[in-house]
């Protein structure tokens, strides 16, 4: 690659990133709204990119792997989460890819974590009665939510960010039972109780919060049986993947009440979920923020640039993906 780097990006990174790409990279100016694909391969086709940062606006499958202009090195993607890229497609025709691990295990467990605890204490609906103008003092038996202390989580995929939930977790006082394909070692487990099969796992659990990818394996994963087999009343969470959850069937377990509520950061169809969803008085629902703070934002930008940078120097990205 040249000196300075052509670069091409989705979107507008944070301010420190930006200030980085205008002193060290040879790029069009920020764009005001996301790229799709089309328009990114089409810019980056007009500044001869040698690097694509990428995100999930500017999805690339098989096919549009293939129209991928021949400049580009390397798709460098400032998520962690490889669910808009085919890998194996991209890498197949010799461009590398990398992602952004580690830099935002922690802001994703704390947004985990603040959706069981607002679940758990019906945080959406004491803001609504309190924006309602509030009025009247509660009754000491009215709008109850649940005490986290005391419970039992059950964390669905336990790679860095399941261990950061359970790491936060134990502060709260709750049990960690965690179901993974293999037990991990007893330092990654972060006190953790390994237990081998969810059927198992899942009656043991009045909160269960998943922390798996997005893939046509784990894709509808959680459905009626698999919400049946929590105890009445639990918790669900979800700060992965919206297509992990089949949501028929997590609407029918909160009408019902055998799930007492809801706290997701994600769902199938970004950003418009399915209307039923917003009905639910027992659902908490943040919109895909899980890495969405000035210091991971910027901590993901500047990772995407130094792989760019690596692969401009003529060595592998610093955090490659492989298929
Ligand atoms: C990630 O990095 O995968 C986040 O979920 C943003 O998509």
């Amino acid at each position: 690659m040249a000196a300075r780097p052509h670069i091409v990006r989705s979107v507008r990174l944070p301010e420190a990133v930006e200030a980085r790409i205008a002193a060290e990279f040879d790029a069009p100016p920020p764009p005001d709204k996301p790229l799709d694909t089309d328009t990114l391969f089409r810019l980056a086709e007009k500044t001869h990119a040698e690097a694509m940062l990428v995100t999930h606006h500017a999805a690339i499958n098989a096919e549009a792997a293939q129209r991928i202009p021949s400049t580009v090195k390397l798709v460098a993607t400032v998520s962690v989460g490889l669910d808009h890229l085919d890998v194996a497609a991209i890498t197949a025709r010799g461009i590398a890819v990398s992602n952004t691990p580690d830099v935002l295990t922690d802001c994703n467990a704390d947004l985990a974590m603040l959706l069981i605890l607002a679940t758990s204490r019906r945080a959406a609906e004491y803001t609504a009665l309190v924006r309602a103008g509030w009025g009247r003092d509660l009754g000491m038996d009215e709008m109850l939510g649940q005490r986290v202390s005391g419970k039992t989580l059950g964390i669905v995929g336990m790679g860095r960010i399941g261990q950061a939930v359970a790491r936060r977790a134990r502060g709260f006082g709750t049990t960690v039972l965690y179901n993974n394909r293999r037990r991990l070692s007893p330092e990654k487990e972060e006190g953790a109780t390994w237990v081998e099969h969810l059927d198992d796992m899942l009656p043991r659990c009045q909160i269960i919060s998943l922390h798996l990818p997005g893939s046509d394996d784990t894709d509808g994963m959680v459905d009626a049986a698999f919400l049946a087999k929590l105890p009445k009343g639990a918790i669900f969470v979800n700060a992965a993947r919206g297509r992990l959850v089949n949501e028929d069937a997590l609407i029918d377990a909160l009408r019902s009440g055998h799930l007492a509520g809801a706290g997701l950061d994600v769902c199938r169809n970004e950003p418009h979920p399915d209307p039923r969803l917003l009905e639910l008085p027992n659902l908490f629902m943040t919109p895909h923020v899980g890495s969405a703070t000035v210091e991971t934002r910027t901590d993901m930008g500047m990772l995407a640039l130094d792989n760019v940078a690596a692969v401009a120097a003529g060595k592998p990205p610093v955090t490659p993906v492989t298929a």
